[in-house]
């Protein structure tokens, strides 16, 4: 679809309205995110991640007896195959926590018989088993990178807590819980995405959760979208100290270089996010008597305001969070999976809804009419 020199193609699609949704929106002017109708300040502050998941997938918060059942569901599906377990034992002990992520939870297609169903109710019954399931997933590719036995989950325990105690094997303190569990409902959904949109265009085609999911979890992995937050704790370690920091900053701006953890492509304003981490940052350093990191970024973030105008994303006050929860860098981004898989899952639920397959046009701007010319004469 050549249009001659004027492109018309949005660069990156950005402000293309690519699908109608009740799930999520972003503000980023006003620097508002809602779910499902609801802001996330007041989910935050009084929500969980269970009742989070049930809202983005059903439209409304649940009564108490719909919340038991649904958190009993996703508890009953904390265990994974063991023979998903046996084959993480063989990958290779430095594979990427993301890539193991994204192999594992393909496989759990083969122990799903619902796997490629699209219908609401089976497709639910994925969603709930893939919820349950991916926080196991990555917390035993820890356990098993560094030779130690896999902790198994503890249905008593919440999606936050559960997790934390198979990473460790020793159960999260009431606060930390709390945080954590934060953390989740803050990473849950977050509209039209990388990752979503990668997930509503494999469910388009009508493949099965676990594909879409798949795919998801790979868009996920790249440093431009859920690969920040570890890319913004290694960035603090290089610098390493509160006296460095400025010129850091300079000499990245001067080269060019981004910021990780800082601007975003639709917030114009504080990400609404980043407002509870820094909280949780400020929190953990206090816990921990550490305040460096927490002092670190809060000095990148007024530099990078006063010198470009630019706020941090939800990545940036994250990296320190989870690195004084002593939570291993290249787990970060895994975390995101187990906080997005319920905005996923709620987009892939929607897309199989109403579908209709996902299939844009490209600005053709080759060339036409060639000839084919035998090998010998080119
Ligand atoms: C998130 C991100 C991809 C948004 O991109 P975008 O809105 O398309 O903005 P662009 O990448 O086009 O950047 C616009 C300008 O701001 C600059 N900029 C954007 N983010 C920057 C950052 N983190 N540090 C320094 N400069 C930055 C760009 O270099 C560009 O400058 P230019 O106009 O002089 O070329 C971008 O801000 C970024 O790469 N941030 C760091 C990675 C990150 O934290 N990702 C997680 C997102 S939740």
């Amino acid at each position: 679809m050549s249009t001659g020199t004027e492109s018309t193609a949005a660069a990156g699609l950005r402000g293309v309205v690519a699908a109608q949704s009740k799930i999520g929106d972003v503000d980023g002017e006003k620097g508002v995110l809602i779910y499902q109708g609801y802001d996330i300040h007041d989910l935050a502050e009084h929500s969980t991640f269970e009742e989070v998941v049930y809202l983005l997938w059903n439209g409304r918060l649940p009564t108490q007896s719909e919340l038991d059942a649904h958190t009993e569901q996703l508890r009953s599906n904390y265990g994974i195959p063991a023979q998903v377990i046996e084959l993480m034992k063989q990958f290779p002990k430095d594979a990427d926590p993301m890539d193991v992520l994204r192999t594992a939870v393909s496989t759990l297609d083969f122990f799903d018989k619902d796997g490629h169903k699209t219908d609401r109710e089976s497709s639910t019954r994925t969603a709930t088993r893939i919820t349950g399931q991916i926080g196991t997933i990555a917390a035993a590719w820890d356990r098993i990178r560094n030779g130690k036995d896999v902790v198994k989950p503890d249905s008593s325990l919440s999606i936050a807590e559960n997790f934390l105690y198979m990473l460790r094997g020793e159960r999260p303190d009431a606060e930390e819980a709390r945080m954590f569990d934060i953390a989740l409902i803050l990473h849950a959904d977050h509209e039209l995405n990388a990752s979503t949109f990668t997930t509503r265009v494999v469910a388009g085609t009508l493949a099965g959760v676990y594909g879409a999911i798949t795919a998801g979890i790979a868009a996920l992995a790249g440093p431009l979208h859920g690969g920040a937050n570890t890319a913004v704790m290694k960035t603090l370690l290089e610098i390493g100290d509160l006296s460095a920091v400025d010129a850091f900053v300079d000499n990245a701006l001067a080269n060019k270089q981004k910021i990780m953890g800082i601007g975003h492509a639709v917030y114009r304003t504080e990400d609404p996010r980043a407002t509870w981490l820094r909280k949780f940052s400020k929190t953990m350093a206090e816990r921990k008597g550490e305040s460096k990191w927490f002092e670190m970024s809060q000095r990148i973030e007024q530099l990078m305001y006063e010198k470009k105008g630019m706020y941090p994303n939800v990545d940036f006050y994250s990296a320190s969070t989870y690195y004084l929860m002593d939570i291993p860098l290249d787990l970060y981004t895994p975390i995101f999976a187990v906080s997005r898989i319920s905005g996923w899952t709620g987009h892939v639920l929607e897309q199989y809804e109403n579908n209709k397959l996902i299939r844009p046009r490209a600005e053709y701007i080759g060339e036409r009419g060639l000839k084919y010319k035998p090998i010998s004469e080119r």
